[in-house]
């Protein structure tokens, strides 16, 4: 449908900074004039335009988005860069974790050759757009709670696991965007006291998943880099902090180094 000034102006004085942009969005996604009125609807009223869309841009892909599923930033567009630049192996065993969309790990698995990709979260909204995303692309996509509701077959075997978690400390939740705040979930958002709640026990527990020489990327606050980093040497990993100045995104990462002669982790 074609965009009109009036959409454009409703949208611009709902506090929309892209307006024109948007109302084209928004055109694209109605089959008819009613629809676009609806749609513009939920769009002023506060609703991220991904979720009233359907749909999120991510490193060049169209990643579904449905209501109340946390929208793909696209500042984790350099965990995904970082991702591939260290996958060294030949078909690579993705793990996305948290997985939201299944965004991050679509773009991964979408960027390396004859990849096995798995999936999971413990929200069910998430995992059934999760599942419109991964399933096409060839993944599998569980619910639960971290790990734990991945087949045990994959210990040992992962060799990229990425971990978009939840990391903003509880009391900074009410000062993120009113997008976020209301109509992201708060398990989406809430990563505890100091953030690193959830990605505290990811890295604890990564080494019985990785495989020799498997890597584990998560991304965190600039804050929280160098204690994610402690956590991942605590659990016997070797981390390392990688910052992207252009993306604002900060990612760390850490390798599960096996001596061959079966001494250990390093
Ligand atoms: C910040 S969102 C990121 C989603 C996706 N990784 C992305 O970057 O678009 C965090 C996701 O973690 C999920 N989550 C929170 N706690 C979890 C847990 N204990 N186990 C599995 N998933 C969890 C939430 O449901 C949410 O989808």
């Amino acid at each position: 449908m074609a965009t009109n000034l009036a959409v454009v102006a409703r949208l611009r004085a709902a506090g929309c900074v892209f307006a024109e942009d948007e109302a084209r969005l928004l055109a694209d996604a109605a089959g008819s004039p009613a629809e676009l009125d609806a749609l513009v609807e939920r769009r002023v009223s506060g609703l991220p335009l991904e979720q009233v869309v359907g749909w999120a841009e991510f490193c060049g892909l169209r990643i579904f988005v449905d209501p109340g599923v946390f929208v793909p930033r696209r500042r984790s567009e350099f965990l995904v860069q970082t991702a591939v630049s260290l996958a060294r192996r030949a078909s690579p065993v993705i793990v996305d974790l948290c997985c939201g969309t299944g965004a991050l790990g679509v773009a991964v698995a979408a960027r390396l050759d004859d990849s096995e990709l798995h999936a999971a979260d413990i929200d069910p909204a998430a995992v059934a757009c999760a599942k419109r995303n991964v399933e096409p692309a060839g993944g599998r996509v569980y619910q639960g709670d971290l790990f734990t509701p991945l087949p045990a077959a994959l210990r040992g075997r992962v060799t990229i696991l990425i971990c978009n978690a939840p990391y903003v400390p509880s009391a900074e939740v009410g000062y993120l965007p009113a997008e976020a705040r209301d109509h992201e979930p708060r398990a989406a958002l809430d990563g505890g006291p100091d953030g690193l709640a959830v990605l505290g026990r990811v890295a604890a527990e990564a080494p019985r998943w990785l495989a020799p020489g498997g890597r584990l990327l998560v991304e965190t606050s600039d804050l929280q880099a160098a204690a994610m980093r402690r956590a991942m040497t605590a659990a016997g990993l070797t981390a390392r902090v990688r910052r992207c100045q252009e993306q604002g995104a900060t990612v760390v990462t850490a390798a599960h180094l096996v001596i061959p002669n079966g001494l250990g982790l390093l």
